[in-house]
């Protein structure tokens, strides 16, 4: 609050920086004039029909959105160039346009460009409509005309632009000026909206982030190029759970879904190798079983080196600072390097005591036993905290043949595993008792 008008802002020292506010009282000027209408309210319960879903039939895609598609909903699509967006979504606009008139509208790609992928992915015989176009005024003209389609691909985003707008194309306000009519649209007219964008560096062109709040649902596609398999990463969802995952293998004839990702995950996996270890992990419902690496090795250096792929660093330092004042395990002369194979990346605190047991398996040069999967989280004195969905873990394990599981000690207490898995619980209350395993030899 300034009494009187004053050039330079007393708080930061800033010049012109002073804006004019209406004192409380006033009624605000964009509300002058016309008095509002009342709102009706209502309670929560009540008739509410289910929501109409556009099934893609691809399986992995339907599950990530919640069940399939919402007409009238706007999904936005982000992740690397070169991951793979434009082949996933030409694929769904090529299985959904079986059901329903699909438009394929490419900003990035010349129509001959698309057409190739199309033949290449054995789709050329598809009904989507394919386009080649980036002014909204244009898009907007033909998606509002008289047969406007049931779904509607912008490949991508930063490429179309508005002609009212100075900045250029893929700047934040074209983005979001874009993106804003072409949701109102979808909303008007009943479309799902996919929209494309494309992860970017931080720098002036504008990546997906600006626009999450205003689109219904937002997928990530994520992968490493290195490796063939990609996951479909639900980060936001109105219509269905966000911490769903699709899990696709990018092939020489596109995106093949893939039905059992542990498997895949596993499928290099050499048995009998210490400081491998496999972690049975929860992706969002779905369980999945994967191999975490560790490697630890006399250190040269005054600082040894911490590398993670695929997994948190600070946990990894809590993990090994608990060996180190819980267990007696000092690995501070050693270089520790962890890897989850695959690419893969696990956010669970459950994957703690898998951790470990890669790190003990590794510094005692003794394998894991290759029939044995690991979950627990650790807590900072040591103890083996017991994780959600228990069942689904050891089921998993159990179905691919595993035949031990390493599980938190608290599991027993008032739970029954299930019967007839077929799997040797080994119940572990401390870490301590990990490395009581590896000095056994198991
Ligand atoms: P693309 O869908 O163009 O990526 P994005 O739209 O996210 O930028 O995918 C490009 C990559 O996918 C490219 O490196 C080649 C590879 N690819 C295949 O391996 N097999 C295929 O059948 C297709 C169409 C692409
Ligand atoms: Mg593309």
């Amino acid at each position: 609050m300034t009494p009187r008008w004053a050039g330079k802002c007393e708080a930061c020292g800033g010049w012109n920086t002073i804006v004019e506010e209406a004192p409380r009282d006033e009624v605000p000027k964009g509300l002058s004039g016309k008095a509002g209408r009342r709102i009706d309210f209502v309670g929560l319960e009540g008739q509410a029909a289910p929501l109409p879903r556009l099934i893609t039939a691809i399986a992995e895609l339907d599950r990530v959105c919640g069940g399939g598609l919402v007409p009238g909903s706007a999904l936005l699509v982000g992740g690397d160039p070169g991951i793979g967006k434009s082949t996933l979504l030409l694929q769904a606009a090529a299985s959904l346009s079986r059901g329903s008139a699909v438009a394929y509208i490419s900003g990035e790609e010349a129509v001959d460009q698309v057409r190739m992928r199309a033949q290449r992915l054995g789709l050329a015989k598809a009904g989507v409509r394919l386009a080649s176009a980036t002014s909204l005024r244009d898009i907007i003209a033909t998606l509002d005309g008289g047969d406007s389609p049931g779904v509607v691909v912008i490949d991508s985003i930063q490429t179309v632009y508005a002609d009212s707008i100075d900045s250029a194309p893929g700047t934040v306000s074209q983005v979001r000026a874009c993106a804003h009519e072409l949701i109102r649209l979808a909303k008007r007219r009943g479309f799902v909206l996919f929209l494309v964008g494309h992860v970017t560096k931080e720098g002036t062109i504008a990546g997906p982030r600006v626009l999450e709040h205003m689109v219904d649902t937002v997928l990530y596609f994520e992968g490493d190029r290195g490796h063939h398999f990609r996951i479909l990463r639900a980060v936001k969802n109105r219509f269905g759970a966000t911490d769903e995952i699709g899990v696709f293998e990018m092939t020489d004839r596109g995106l093949a879904e893939v039905a059992n990702p542990s498997a895949l995950f596993l499928a290099e996996r050499r048995g009998n190798v210490a400081g491998s270890c496999v972690y049975a992990g929860m992706e969002g419902t779905r369980p999945m079983l994967v191999e975490i690496q560790a490697l630890v090795a006399p250190s040269t250096l005054s600082s040894p080196r911490r590398a993670v792929v695929g997994w948190d660093s600070s946990r990894l330092s809590m993990v090994l600072a608990v060996l180190d004042a819980r267990c007696g395990l000092a690995l501070s002369g050693n270089d520790v390097y962890l890897n989850v194979a695959g690419g893969l990346r696990i956010a669970e605190p459950a994957a703690d005591l898998a951790v470990a047991a890669a790190l003990v398996s590794s510094a005692s040069d003794t394998p894991v036993a290759a029939d044995m999967v690991v979950f627990g989280e650790v807590g900072l004195s040591g103890e083996v905290r017991a994780v959600a969905q228990t069942d689904s873990r050891l089921k998993e394990a159990a179905k691919l043949g595993f035949a031990q599981a390493l599980v938190p000690a608290s599991l027993r207490k008032g739970r029954t595993h299930p019967a007839g898995n077929g799997l040797a619980i080994q119940p572990i209350g401390h870490l301590q008792d990990v490395l009581g395993l590896f000095r056994r030899g198991q």
